[in-house]
């Protein structure tokens, strides 16, 4: 069965492997969508990327760079007219000059994100991230001796972030701060105010922010969003990143990137020709379609996310021994149980009783094991149908 494939894989005691690798968990949403495969009928608030089709325009990209035989590498730092394309795009949106200089082409967010905590982390030394978390973060930050500071965040505040806190845990001894607005797992969105309060005090204190913007277009509500380039007096502090993962529904065509100064960049862009040279040419090409092209397929898609979380949050409200909140960002919600119940359990049950897979808190930091992540990118009927099945179920329950 892959689902016990995956654990032996992970916890092999094998010496060939770095004890390093004793640093990346086994990986909750491989373990509930691998058991998840081996069941029928089964509703998936799981799943991580858009459920939408890329654009035409996007697509018609790719196949015609194929065409064309664009299937050598590119420059190391990307395709020139892929940094030109986000080099002017960010310049609209942010109103703030950048030059194709301050940006590296990565495979996906996931490889930018690699590659700055990679290239920071060291031992002894400190990052604040928050919990929950995307579960990338830590691992990585820990695999090169790097110390993990954790913030945890509540879900009676809808998991938004006191800055204070943020600052007064950095020491002498901290070098970044990863931030991740709206954030997976909660869609939480940060106010300008938290996102200048960190950015102006790193700066001050010589720690850098790691910004993981890969939502920053699911945004709901007509919210204007706050990105810390639109935040920070120079870049010198700064990295951030995003992709056309989440935006364009390109998860699969692996393109994403990171804004630093001039100097982050040259230093990262020796590193990233020695993890993975370069990403992948005709997707980077439809890139820049995806960027020089019309833009209504990121709003049609917010509008229907927004509607599907109005949704999501009355069943939730609905639903005994689940609390919620209002996410304004990202196509998550971290709905919380009771004090002291086991997530995982609940997740696993749920799957197996009533076929719905939901991913456990627990993936994601240690302070909120109660909680269970739902996805909404499904559509509308899935999650009726999901609730359906989950409200008589929680009603049975004695969670005391
Ligand atoms: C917060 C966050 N960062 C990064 C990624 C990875 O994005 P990419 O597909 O661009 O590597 C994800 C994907 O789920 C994510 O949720």
């Amino acid at each position: 069965m892959a689902h016990s494939l995956d654990i032996d894989f992970y916890e092999s005691e094998d010496p060939i492997w770095n004890p390093a690798l004793l640093t990346i968990p086994v990986p909750g949403i491989r373990k509930m969508v691998n058991l998840a495969a081996n069941l029928d009928d089964v509703i998936h608030l799981s799943i991580g990327q858009p459920d939408m089709p890329a654009p035409e325009h996007v697509v018609e990209g790719a196949v015609e760079a194929l065409r064309a035989g664009q299937t050598g590498y590119t420059m190391d730092a990307g395709l020139p007219e892929l940094l030109e394309a986000l080099a002017e795009y960010y310049g609209e949106r942010y109103d703030r000059h950048l030059s194709p200089e301050n940006i590296i082409v990565t495979t996906g967010a996931t490889e930018a994100i690699y590659l700055a905590l990679t290239a920071t982390s060291a031992p002894g030394r400190e990052f604040i991230i928050l919990d929950p978390a995307f579960m990338l973060y830590a691992p990585l930050i820990r695999m090169n001796g790097g110390v993990v500071k954790t913030i945890p965040l509540r879900p009676e505040n809808g998991y938004q972030l006191d800055p204070q806190e943020v600052i007064d845990n950095i020491t002498m001894n901290t070098y970044g701060i990863v931030i991740n607005s709206p954030s997976n797992p909660t869609g939480t969105l940060y106010p300008r105010e938290t996102i200048e309060a960190i950015v102006e005090e790193a700066a001050y204190r010589n720690v850098h922010v790691i910004s993981d913007e890969v939502y920053d277009h699911l945004i709901y509500d007509g919210q204007e969003y706050p990105s810390v380039l639109s935040c920070c007096s120079d870049l010198d502090h700064v990295m951030v990143i995003s992709s056309f993962s989440k935006t364009y529904s390109m998860a699969g065509l692996r393109v994403g990137w990171l804004i630093a100064s001039q100097g982050a960049i040259k230093k990262l862009r020796r590193y990233h020709m020695f993890t993975t040279t370069v990403a992948s040419t005709p997707s980077q090409w439809a890139g820049v379609a995806a960027l020089r092209g019309p833009s209504d397929f990121i709003d049609n898609m917010t509008a229907e996310y927004q509607r599907r979380r109005d949704r999501l949050v009355e069943l939730v409200d609905k639903t005994p021994h689940m609390t919620g909140y209002m996410p304004e960002g990202a196509f998550y919600m971290f709905p919380s149980l009771p004090e002291g119940v086991n997530g995982s359990n609940v997740a696993l049950r749920m799957l197996r009783e009533i076929r719905v897979c939901t991913i456990a808190g627990d993936t994601f930091g240690d302070n909120m094991n109660n909680a269970l992540r739902i996805s909404y990118s499904t559509s509308l009927e899935k999650i009726e149908e999901a609730f359906d099945r989950i409200i008589p179920w929680m009603e049975k329950q004695d969670f005391s």
